[in-house]
């Protein structure tokens, strides 16, 4: 009798100890093996550091529009992102199908200022596409931001001219046909990135054009899908 209440006493403490650890797993946002799921690596990251005024007057807008005139705009850290892709690869031509509030524009933006190239973002809200031209303006970006206002699935096809990356932040379910549209265009070596590449949203079309052509190499991180058309 004794030694069953010692069992039962034991395998309690054991049941609470397990309890306790996979829920400050969880409440951590961490897996049970210990290691960060997903943002989990941000966190070794700092706020930028601005290297001049332009640049921090940017980042001031940056943080204006998200504690303002936020409409579904990417975390920071993918506006970082888009930011060190492009002006790492010296991009001069980058669409962007979402604009919103301009949050990941103004990213490219600051890119491209360096790198001499331009943005051309849509957007199908006139609201949100009114909002977005004031933050270009106000960031000095008019002449490295192009704004079009209206559907992207027909307004695209006026596109001529080989594109650096595509950034792909609309419909979801449109993603298959702005890539057909505009694969054609990516030059070799050039990027397509698309938001909101998760099991709940991404459009399997899309996911199955991404990872089954020959031609492209793709990779899925938080969230990003990051294609490649190979050279
Ligand atoms: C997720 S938000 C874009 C966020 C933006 N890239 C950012 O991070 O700041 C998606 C936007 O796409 C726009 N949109 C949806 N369908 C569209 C279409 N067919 N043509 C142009 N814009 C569209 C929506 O109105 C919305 O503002």
């Amino acid at each position: 009798m004794e030694r069953t209440l010692k069992t039962i006493v034991i395998v309690g403490i054991v049941a609470i100890g397990i309890s306790g650890i996979l829920l400050s797993n969880a409440l951590a946002g961490r897996s049970g093996r210990g290691i960060p799921d997903g943002q989990g690596d941000s966190d070794l990251e700092k706020p930028p550091v601005p290297m001049d005024e332009n640049e921090k007057k940017i980042l001031g807008i940056l943080d204006d529009i998200r504690a303002n005139q936020s409409y579904r705009n990417v975390p920071p850290q993918d506006g970082r992102f888009l930011r060190i892709t492009a002006e790492s690869m010296n991009a001069k031509n980058v669409i962007e199908i979402g604009t919103s509030t301009g949050y990941s524009g103004l990213w490219f933006g600051m890119a491209l200022q360096k790198t001499g190239g331009k943005l051309t973002t849509y957007e199908i809200d006139a609201q949100r596409a009114a909002a977005a031209r004031a933050n270009f303006n106000r960031a000095g970006m008019a002449d490295t931001i192009t704004l079009v206002e209206g559907d992207a699935h027909e307004e695209v096809t006026k596109l001529k001219d080989p594109i650096d990356i595509l950034f792909l932040d609309a419909d979801k379910e449109g993603y298959i046909d702005y890539l057909t549209k505009l694969l054609p265009l990516i030059r070799p070596g050039g990027l397509i990135i698309a938001h909101n590449i998760n099991p709940q949203m991404a459009d399997p079309k899309y996911m199955e054009a991404i990872t089954t052509n020959p031609n492209l190499e793709t990779i899925v991180r938080s969230g990003v899908g990051l294609t490649l058309k190979k050279r």
